[in-house]
């Protein structure tokens, strides 16, 4: 940070049609490596150091979805443009917005930081840049700059050919055959001297196709005195925007990447990049190894040498060291150490798998606590069960916890034993080491220790075995 961001706001402007997706989602909404691309773009504002009550977004088409999802995310400001007349049209509605924030113990905005809401590969680094460049030569405009080969579609930089200074920003639709030529074009990030913009929006005239262009302030401002414009280069990769489908793939991939390479830097393997798919806000510990296409979406927390993949999907997983988990599914839930899954199971949302757990093939949890050590080999489900350490869940066993109008609680004690093919009715509680036979339909309590059997399940007197060694790879 460094830079007094009490002096700053900002305008992010996703108001537009979004025309060139085709799509009735607004384009600020896509999802880019999983959400909206608009997310992105606040959380890199954000980490610059302005915070969500001096960050105005401006809405329009769909606006109402846009404000609704953005409003999960923190306390934004909005102002809505009715019609889409255009990116300064845009800013102008963020007027009242910003200015009001003078009459708060938040204080006024003297600089305001702008964006589109269609850049999500911006960074707070790129951001800082900006900032720092505006505060430290204060200028009119602040004004990120780039180059890439084929800029068709972005408006270009045109500078006075004997100076090199800014002149103009000129628009794809308007550019003459020479002009076409220049590489260096608008990303569409800038710092503008608040006061100054306010006044400058009003002298705006509605360009041949009926908009009004916030890139002919820059032209205004170049006609100032002194230092008017301030040029801060960037990467293109930090900047590229998404006007259609074919961009939201390659801004996308890029994302992707990025976010790879962190990782990868922090000491984690991903031994096949271009497979795997990981968030934003993924935090994975030192040694992971991370298996060919494998998704991690959402907030997901991966502790160390685990081995993730392949083919696994992990949801908001909070997964502890040492953890494996092969083409398998996880979502919203908790893994404690040395827990092991898979192939190909699933643990459902609101589930925990306390250390050591084992679930093999086919096996399903839901709502589901699982004690240490328990073993849960095949094809089998527990839902809004809680057992206790150390239990066998042999194959074939269901609970029973809808009954057509309520979801039913399963407790399992400590060192159960529970035979192939057994259905526990739920409500029901089966005692520590008591055990079920194959085929068992329990629809009664177990007390602790003991044995039972059949269809309904009663208890035999034999004397309870003591549990086998459990194996791994076998049906107990
Ligand atoms: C804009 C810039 C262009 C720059 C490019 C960078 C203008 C006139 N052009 O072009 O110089 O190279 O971005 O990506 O600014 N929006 C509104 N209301 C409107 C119109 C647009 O809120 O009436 C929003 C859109 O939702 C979008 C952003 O402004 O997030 C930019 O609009 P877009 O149509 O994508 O502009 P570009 O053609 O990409
Ligand atoms: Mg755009």
């Amino acid at each position: 940070m460094g830079h007094d961001t009490n002096r700053l706001a900002a305008v992010i402007l996703a108001g537009g049609n979004g025309t060139r997706m085709r799509s009735k989602l607004p384009k600020a909404l896509h999802p880019v490596l999983g959400e909206p691309m608009i997310f992105h773009i606040l959380r890199a504002v954000a980490r610059s150091g302005i915070p969500p009550e001096r960050t105005l977004i401006v809405v329009g088409y769909a606006g109402e979805k846009v404000r609704q999802a953005v409003a999960t995310t923190g306390p934004y400001l909005f102002a809505e443009q009715t019609e889409q007349l255009g990116t300064g049209h845009a800013l102008l509605t963020a007027q009242s917005g910003i200015q009001a924030l003078a009459q708060t113990p938040l204080g006024a905005a003297e600089n305001l930081l702008v964006a589109y809401g269609d850049n999500p590969l911006l960074s707070s680094q790129t951001l800082n840049k900006l900032i720092n460049a505006h505060f430290e030569t204060q200028p009119l405009v602040t004004l990120a700059t780039s180059e890439i080969e084929d800029p068709t579609g972005y408006g270009r930089i045109i500078r006075h050919p004997a100076t090199g200074r800014f002149q103009a920003i000129v628009e794809e639709a308007d550019l003459t055959p020479e002009q076409k030529q220049i590489k260096e074009f608008n990303p569409g990030v800038y710092v503008f001297n608040t006061n100054w913009t306010w006044d400058a929006l009003t002298r705006l005239k509605k360009s041949p196709k009926g908009e009004y262009y916030l890139t002919d302030l820059l032209g205004f401002a170049a006609q100032e005195n002194g230092n008017p414009v301030e040029m801060t280069p960037v990467e293109p990769e930090d900047i590229l925007g998404i006007n259609d489908r074919v961009q939201l793939a390659q801004v996308s991939d890029i994302f992707r990447n990025r976010v790879l390479r962190e990782l990868m830097l922090q000491g984690v393997t991903i031994v096949d990049p271009a497979s795997t798919y990981i968030s934003a806000e993924t935090e994975i510990g030192q040694d992971t190894v991370i298996e060919p296409n494998t998704h991690l979406r959402g907030q997901c927390r991966i502790g160390r040498d685990c081995q993730i993949g392949p083919n696994s999907i992990l949801e908001n997983a909070q997964v502890g060291d040492n953890c494996q988990v092969m083409a398998s599914v996880v979502q919203n839930s908790t893994l404690e150490d040395e827990v092991s899954i898979g192939p190909f199971s699933r643990v459902r949302p609101g589930s925990y798998l306390e250390t050591k757990v084992y679930m093999g093939n086919f096996a399903e949890v839901s709502r589901t606590r699982v004690g240490t050590g328990t073993k849960q080999s095949h094809f089998s489900f527990l839902g809004d069960t809680t057992t206790g350490p150390n239990v066998n869940v042999a194959a074939g066993v269901i609970t029973a916890n809808y009954d057509g109008v309520n979801k039913n609680k399963t407790v399992i004690g400590a060192n159960v034993f529970l035979g192939c093919d057994t259905i526990l009715r739920a409500p029901v509680t089966i005692g520590d080491e008591a055990r079920t036979g194959a085929g068992s339909v329990v629809t009664k309590n177990v007390e602790p220790g003991v044995t039972v059997v059949g269809l309904p399940a009663r208890p035999i007197k034999r004397k309870a075995l003591k549990p086998a060694e459990p194996t791994i790879n076998e049906a107990e």
